[in-house]
């Protein structure tokens, strides 16, 4: 039987980035994961980065390219009725945010973690985890027509939302909390420049849209739709002149359109699970939270858990001392509700819930309030930038 100190189910951005800070600090982990490299690493998703997101991958040895790719983004705008208003989050806050892809970031760590000789699975079948409520627990897998059993001190499921360790607690170990939202983004990727130099969040009574980017030349645009939507309903065309609708007519007009290079749909949910530890199994990132994706802060959240568990895991594996590894779940989740209330109070501004006008004109008058307030734009920019991690 095969032997690691850390079994990490999951090659996501919080599973590698685990993996990459352990590693660095002597503690021997092995990565697992279902899906192949390519896919991992073509994932379109997460595009803003908060400044303690930056720093823990610079703090991974994983941030060079990140340093010098990434776009400094001061600030960013709110559009609604016609006008646009801009968060000034660099004089609110003092801090910016940066928009590298979650693609470059996963690219990154995956390249760190092979140049180190990580030993990181991909097409890991099968994977089943096991006496985890003992000090040792195992690790089933099928990997190249094998079946492998591992034995660990620890398990970290870093396997997202569909994943097998949260599925694999005993119900009535975990409370869920789960709110679902009756709409999606669709979003796509295009080689175009984008319309603005800063991302644009659109109110629109035909629901809402957003403008973000991965570089000057690559735009990632967004506009909210129906839960059974069809991406074959979406040619490019229909998707252009949608987006354009939902945007003051000078943003819309500085749109430039051009082939989707990728085009997917996702859905929204807040969901949380309490706690993240059962025994020697610790939840993190998507499988132990998740925030629908208007606050950008699901994947800050998994570096933050990570954070949290590396510190843990060094600790004891230093000292013996397992108060931090005690305290993890409670660290994590107080961190994962401040983004759950940020990210479910940004959504519910933003979209169009119900055709009552009732709703969309109460919406209008808390944008117009934030955009003459100083204090509520405040509240939302050190949300937006990330909360200090004493919080
Ligand atoms: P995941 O990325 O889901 O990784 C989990 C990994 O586990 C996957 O590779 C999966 O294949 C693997 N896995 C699953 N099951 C198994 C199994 N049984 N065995 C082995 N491996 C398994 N966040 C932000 O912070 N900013 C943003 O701007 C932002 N925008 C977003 C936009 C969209 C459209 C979406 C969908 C999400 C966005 N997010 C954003 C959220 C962010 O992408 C996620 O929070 C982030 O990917 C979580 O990382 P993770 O490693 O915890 O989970
Ligand atoms: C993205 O660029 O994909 C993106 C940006 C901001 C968000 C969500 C997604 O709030």
């Amino acid at each position: 039987m095969d032997r690691t100190q850390v079994a990490i189910i999951g090659a996501g951005p919080s599973g590698l980035l685990l993996s990459q800070l352990l590693y660095l600090n002597g503690i021997d982990n092995i990565v697992l994961e279902r899906q192949s490299r390519e896919h991992v690493a073509g994932r379109i998703r997460a595009g803003v980065l908060e400044q303690g997101t930056v720093e823990l991958l610079l703090k991974a040895k994983s941030g060079g390219r990140m340093l010098s790719e990434r776009l400094v983004h001061d600030g960013v705008s709110l559009a609604f009725a016609g006008r646009s208003v801009r968060v000034d989050l660099k004089a609110l806050t003092g801090s910016s945010v940066s928009v590298y892809g979650q693609t470059e970031v996963t690219k990154d760590l995956i390249d760190a973690r092979t140049a180190a000789g990580a030993r990181l699975m991909f097409e890991a079948a099968e994977v089943a985890v096991a006496e985890f409520d003992s000090a040792h627990p195992k690790v089933r897998y099928r990997h190249n027509g094998r079946t492998h059993e591992l034995s660990c001190d620890f398990i970290a499921g870093c396997d997202g939302y569909h994943g097998v360790c949260r599925q694999s607690i005993p119900q009535g170990a975990l409370q869920t909390f789960e709110r679902t939202y009756p709409f999606g983004w669709l979003g796509i990727l295009a080689d175009v420049p984008p319309a603005s130099h800063e991302l644009i969040y659109s109110n629109h009574a035909r629901g809402f849209a957003l403008c973000s980017m991965r570089s000057m030349t690559r735009s990632r645009y967004y506009v909210q739709c129906a839960l059974d939507e069809k991406l074959e309903a979406w040619p490019d065309a229909r998707f252009w002149d949608e987006l354009r609708v939902r945007l003051p007519d000078e943003i819309a007009a500085a749109v430039i359109t051009g082939p989707s290079i990728e085009k997917s749909i996702a859905p929204l949910r807040s969901f949380v699970v309490e706690p993240l530890r059962f025994g020697q199994l610790f939840l993190v990132g998507d499988a132990a939270h998740i925030v629908p994706p208007t606050g950008a802060k699901g994947l800050n959240l998994a570096a933050a858990d990570v954070r949290v568990l590396y510190q843990a895991l060094v600790e004891y594996y230093r000292t013996s001392r397992t108060d931090l590894l005690e305290r993890y779940s409670q660290l994590a989740l107080r961190r994962a509700w401040l983004a759950v209330r940020f990210s479910w109070w940004f959504t519910s501004i933003m979209h169009k819930f119900s055709d009552d006008p009732f709703n969309h004109r109460l919406q209008l008058a808390e944008l117009d309030y934030l955009s003459g307030s100083t204090a509520a734009l405040t509240s939302l920019a050190e949300n937006y930038v990330g909360l200090p991690f004493e919080i």
